[in-house]
């Protein structure tokens, strides 16, 4: 089997890309991905590519087929992947994270590839509060980011047919470590925080509800994902993905935090404007369909993990919101450099 990862190198991609190598040993396994993070490493012992049989560097929106041929699974991670940055380069964000996915996807089955996974979110369910959301409920995507996410499934849910599985799954907000550890997602923040300040700032009122999965768990989906049978939900599938106990609201999140790292302090924003982007949902669909890739880390777990892994890093950056691990703050550096256009093109042209 040849599996290509499109947006390998950023944070969901190493994590996947180390459980595909166990998961499959004898897999060919190939990345692609622009590096736009691929300087932004925390405490990985290795590369995290070099579990790969190839690493091909290059912009998703300029994907040649030839790429294409011989492989059997598609797994696109590409993207514009938070909301600061999606309002802030909407044109581009539309562009990579539906364009792009859409003509990768039918690039992808022109080419004879048979599964396709495509990383969607929970965010397009925006304001949800009133009751756990189900895959069939009314959608209401609030930023460029969700909108995309949305533009994207519809697009490619009818190119599934008998031979063409595609698999849209809407994930939780992620968390927990990986080589490319990102700070800019809510429980990733609220550790770093509380380790380096002894203090979590909750930017909301904290009342949003946000739920959450563990990045190991991400991986796990992807891989039902990519032996996922068409009997086994429909050619074209969009699916929650997550747990239903993991649907918190973002105090608890802090609260969590503080009781697990003793001397934390906690500040609430009272003044905040409402947060909109708040929604549970439902992951029964998810339950029935994938009963052996439900997710194994809770909060709890979640929280020790990265304590663990942030303190094995040395990680004392007090600073970490003005930092690299934060995607917004890498595009920046980028633009202030010259290196990246409007478009989030790299000036020097990797594709
Ligand atoms: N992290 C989360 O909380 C979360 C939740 C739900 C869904 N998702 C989705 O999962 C996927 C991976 O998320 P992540 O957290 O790893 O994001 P990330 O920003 O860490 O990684 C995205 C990767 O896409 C690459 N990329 C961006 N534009 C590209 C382009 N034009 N051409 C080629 N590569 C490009 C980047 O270089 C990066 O390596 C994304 O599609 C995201 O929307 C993430």
């Amino acid at each position: 089997m040849t599996i290509l990862v499109v947006g390998n190198m950023g944070y969901v991609g190493p994590v996947l890309v180390q459980h595909l190598r166990q998961a499959y040993p004898q897999a060919v396994l190939i990345g692609y991905d622009a590096g736009l993070f691929a300087h932004c490493l925390l405490g990985a012992v290795a590369l995290p590519e070099i579990m790969l049989d190839r690493q091909i560097f290059g912009d998703v929106r300029h994907l040649d087929k030839t790429m294409l041929e011989g492989v059997d699974v598609v797994v696109n991670l590409a993207a514009i992947s938070n909301d600061p940055i999606g309002n802030r380069f909407e044109d581009a964000t539309l562009a990579i994270n539906y364009t792009a996915a859409v003509e990768l996807a039918a690039k992808a089955k022109q080419a004879g590839v048979h599964s396709y996974v495509f990383a969607s979110s929970c965010s397009v369910y925006g304001c949800a509060e009133e009751g756990a959301k189900t895959e069939s409920s009314t959608l209401d995507p609030l930023t460029a980011y969700a909108r995309s996410k949305v533009m994207a499934e519809k697009k490619l849910i009818p190119m599934a047919d008998e031979r063409f599985t595609v698999t849209c799954l809407r994930f939780a907000t992620a968390c927990g470590m990986s080589d490319r550890l990102r700070l800019d997602l809510v429980l990733n923040d609220f550790v770093a925080g509380a380790l380096t300040q002894k203090k979590i700032v909750v930017m909301s009122d904290g009342t949003p509800w946000r739920p959450l999965i563990n990045v190991k768990d991400m991986a796990r989906a992807i891989d039902w994902a990519i032996g996922r049978k068409a009997t086994n939900g429909g050619k074209g599938l969009v699916v929650n993905v997550g747990s239903n106990e993991w649907n918190c609201q973002v105090k608890d999140l802090a609260h969590a935090v503080a009781a697990a790292i003793p001397g934390v302090d906690i500040s609430i924003n009272t003044n905040a404007p409402p947060d909109k982007r708040s929604y549970r949902v439902s992951y029964d669909l998810f339950k029935e369909l994938a009963p052996g890739f439900q997710p194994r880390f809770d909060l709890k777990s979640t929280i020790l993990e990265m304590t663990d892994g942030l303190q094995k890093a040395g990680f004392q950056n007090a600073a970490y919101r003005e930092s690299q691990f934060m995607r917004l703050n890498v595009i920046n550096k980028f633009r202030e450099q010259g290196l990246l256009d409007e478009k989030l093109r790299l000036s020097f042209g990797n594709g």
